[in-house]
């Protein structure tokens, strides 16, 4: 078999489980999908020309498809993830050499919808948003999913409640829900038994988790980090994606308690203007966030943040765009992504009146990525010099080099053996390149988490 993934960390991880799914009924990985007896594509809805871009991806796989059949092979081919929730039926509709569309939340069918697929010679639709939990009938993670298997993505709460003006994820991934700590742990402490030494707890809205602890009471996302942290062999946690409003204080007191939780966070925004959150339904105010970072920095001084922007969100004026501006330069942020609004069907959004126009997006997202670059390069910069533990996950591109990240998420390079991949070495960063840093190897029996004692750079 052969998963095509596109969209968020959430689809990486569904594609890794599908993999689980199919594995006993015989299907094994392969690199490309013309010598796949199944392919699934799974998309994502998130932004422009979702649904286009599927269609002509699955115009190449039909291709395959009839080559294959025309030798007397037989593809099983599936869309999965976002799209297919949202336009399940369009799909079958315009694709009918589609065998199976499935959502997000029935995966664990697969089995049942492959039997069925083969059975009927028709196309099987599972978009449901089941009662049962997926996470129940899945089989246990085969592993870690990025290369080495030193890092790794683990799912523990999913779907969302807040309906943000202009976002589908609500639509498509269905109401929130959190798993069962036990679960959570459980597949953790598989995870590393397996040799992974970091974990990236994943959520739509991660930091609204509250799932059943062991306990019997219901415990929060710093509960499940601070049990987590536990697990020997464990070094590093992070978690994405935060949402402003879900971050208590038990997740900030836990940034300053946790040696092993990274000082670096992803905590999306989307603008700087009180008037645009309102519009965005966001449900806090831009000073809000500044007192947020102020409280998160003093928890953990050397906290790096990374968001989201969103420009030209309907309604937005050169006003509400230089409060953007004016945020991004109080906060001052490691990293961003940052997006022209685009109107996604059936969202609030996207039937408002004053939409912006799109050259005037254009000339707005170019003024943020510049002030965000100088930001992201001046970070970098900032690290030259300085000596960091850096978790090293995979060989380099060179010969005789491991790439791995520093516990702010840059990529750093450095000579060093191969031995040390899954291990934490200290790293003197030399130099700073466009999107990585490259260092020197100074020491390498750092295999734990780093204390606010140790973690002072030179
Ligand atoms: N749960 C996260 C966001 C998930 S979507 C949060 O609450 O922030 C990832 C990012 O895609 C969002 O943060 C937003 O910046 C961007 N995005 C979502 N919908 C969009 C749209 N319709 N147009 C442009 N960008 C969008
Ligand atoms: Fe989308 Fe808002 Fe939910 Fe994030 S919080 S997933 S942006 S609706
Ligand atoms: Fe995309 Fe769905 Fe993730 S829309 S961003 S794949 S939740």
């Amino acid at each position: 078999m052969h998963v095509i993934t596109w969209g968020c960390q959430m689809n990486v991880y569904d594609s890794a489980r599908m993999t689980d799914v199919l594995r006993p009924l015989g299907y094994r990985p392969v690199d490309a999908p013309d010598t796949a007896d199944m392919v699934i594509l799974n998309t994502c809805h998130i932004r422009d020309r979702a649904a286009e871009k599927v269609f002509s991806e699955l115009g190449r796989l039909r291709v395959i498809k009839e080559a294959r059949a025309a030798e007397g092979r037989k593809t099983v081919l599936a869309v999965a993830g976002c799209v297919a929730q949202a336009e399940g039926k369009e799909i079958l509709n315009r694709a009918p050499f589609v065998d199976i569309v499935l959502g997000p939340q029935t995966y664990h069918r697969l089995p049942e919808m492959v039997a069925r697929a083969a059975r009927a010679g028709g196309a099987v639709i599972d978009t449901d948003f089941p009662v049962e939990q997926k996470f129940d009938f899945l089989p246990e993670a085969a592993g870690p999913q990025l290369p080495g298997g030193v890092s790794s993505f683990l799912t523990v709460q999913e779907g969302c409640d807040k309906f943000c003006s202009f976002c589908v994820v609500p639509y498509t991934r269905g109401a929130e829900s959190s798993r069962p700590a036990l679960s959570v742990l459980a597949e953790a402490r598989r995870m590393v038994a397996g040799g992974v030494r970091e974990i990236t707890l994943l959520g739509q809205n991660v930091n609204a988790y509250h799932g059943d602890g062991p306990d019997g009471g219901t415990w929060t996302l710093a509960a499940l980090m601070r049990a987590l942290a536990d697990i020997p062999g464990l070094d590093r946690l992070r978690y994405t994606t935060s949402h402003p409003r879900d971050m208590g204080d038990d997740l900030v007191a836990a940034h300053r308690d946790l040696p092993q939780l990274m000082p670096f966070l992803h905590l999306p925004v989307q603008s700087g203007s009180d008037r645009m959150l309102s519009a965005m339904n966001r449900g806090h105010g831009a000073d809000d966030y500044r007192r947020l970072v102020d409280r998160l920095r003093a928890a953990r001084p050397d906290i790096a943040l990374s968001s989201d922007f969103i420009v030209g969100h309907p309604g937005e004026t050169d006003a509400d765009f230089a409060a953007t501006l004016g945020l991004i330069r109080d906060v001052g942020f490691a990293q961003a992504y940052s997006f022209k609004y685009s109107p996604r069907p059936g969202t609030p959004a996207a039937g408002a009146p004053a939409q912006v126009a799109e050259p005037l997006k254009d000339e707005r997202l170019q003024a943020l990525q510049a002030l965000l670059r100088e930001q992201q390069d001046a970070f970098n910069a900032d690290t030259v010099g300085r000596t960091v533990p850096v978790l090293f996950t995979n060989p380099g591109r060179k010969p005789g080099q491991l790439g791995g990240r520093s516990p702010w998420l840059q990529a750093v390079h450095a000579d060093a053996p191969a031995t040390l991949i899954g291990r934490q070495a200290m790293v003197i960063i030399e130099r700073s390149l466009t999107n990585s840093l490259s260092g020197r190897l100074v020491e390498e029996d750092r295999t734990s988490g780093f204390r606010s004692t140790e973690r002072a750079c030179a």
